[in-house]
């Protein structure tokens, strides 16, 4: 593991040297960057940040479900800090309408490697955080030592390992354990798609190669594979 006090992303950095079994740390990041071109930012030392490089040995088929996998095992690492998180496909980590973490899979090499970069918010108080609506382990109430960097970068990590293994073992059973775990799914939802387009429909299922299938109002079934989701919620005109 290498941990570094200041790096511009650590995405970056894992993928400039791309060892297989390297995990980067980095205390601040000074161009973290997001799914569909984001940033992500977050105060020095307050946040987990960190990439880890991982040669899967699946089917092409089967890579997009490595986002899908991280998300699960970010989710389930902190659901063991005492926090109760949902996962909106098709891997943001929410605690109510805030967004815990994030997560960037990038491809890359000959043969590739994934490197799975894992941004979670840990101790930021309210104005540390950015807008749209977030949240970090301490102020979604997780006990002391469940919002301990520590504690948690190693708990990811343990279930990380486990999902990825599941993958490689029985994708067709990850999918299943994802679905009862994706608090997308039985949603009205707006889903923007890469191109900027917008489509809103009601959120079915997450078919065997992690896609999104969104049923429109037409009754036409629209199936994604990038984009990024908001939880409409017709009673309060809430979104999330
Ligand atoms: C997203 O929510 O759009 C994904 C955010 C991913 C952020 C993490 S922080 C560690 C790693 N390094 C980066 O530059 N990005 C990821």
């Amino acid at each position: 593991m290498t941990l570094l006090p200041t790096a511009p992303s650590t995405n970056s950095e894992a993928a400039r040297t791309a060892v297989r079994g390297s995990v980067v740390v980095a205390e601040e990041q000074t161009a973290g960057r997001g799914r569909l071109d984001r940033s992500w930012e977050a105060p020095v030392g307050a946040a987990l940040t960190f990439s880890a490089v991982v040669a899967p040995e699946l089917p092409d088929l089967h890579w997009p479900l490595i986002p899908l996998a991280a998300g699960l095992a970010v989710a389930d690492a902190v659901r063991r800090s005492g926090v109760i998180p949902t996962l909106k496909w098709p891997n943001d980590v929410l605690v109510g309408r805030g967004k815990l973490a994030g997560i960037l899979v990038e491809r890359t090499g000959s043969p590739p490697v994934a490197v799975i970069g894992i941004g979670l918010n840990v101790d930021q108080s309210e104005a540390e955080l950015p807008v749209p609506p977030a949240t970090s382990l301490r102020l979604a109430g997780a006990e002391a030592a469940g919002a301990d960097r520590t504690e948690v970068f190693g708990r990811i990590l343990a279930e990380l390992t486990d999902r990825l293994r599941d993958l490689r073992t029985d994708p067709a059973g990850f999918v299943a354990k994802y679905r009862r775990a994706c608090g997308t799914l039985g949603q009205e939802v707006e889903v923007q798609l890469p191109d900027g387009s917008r489509v809103r429909g009601t959120a079915e299922t997450v078919d065997d190669e992690g896609r999104l299938a969104v049923r429109r109002g037409d009754g036409g079934t629209l199936v994604v594979s990038a984009g990024d989701v908001v939880h409409l919620r017709a009673a309060d005109g809430d979104m999330i």
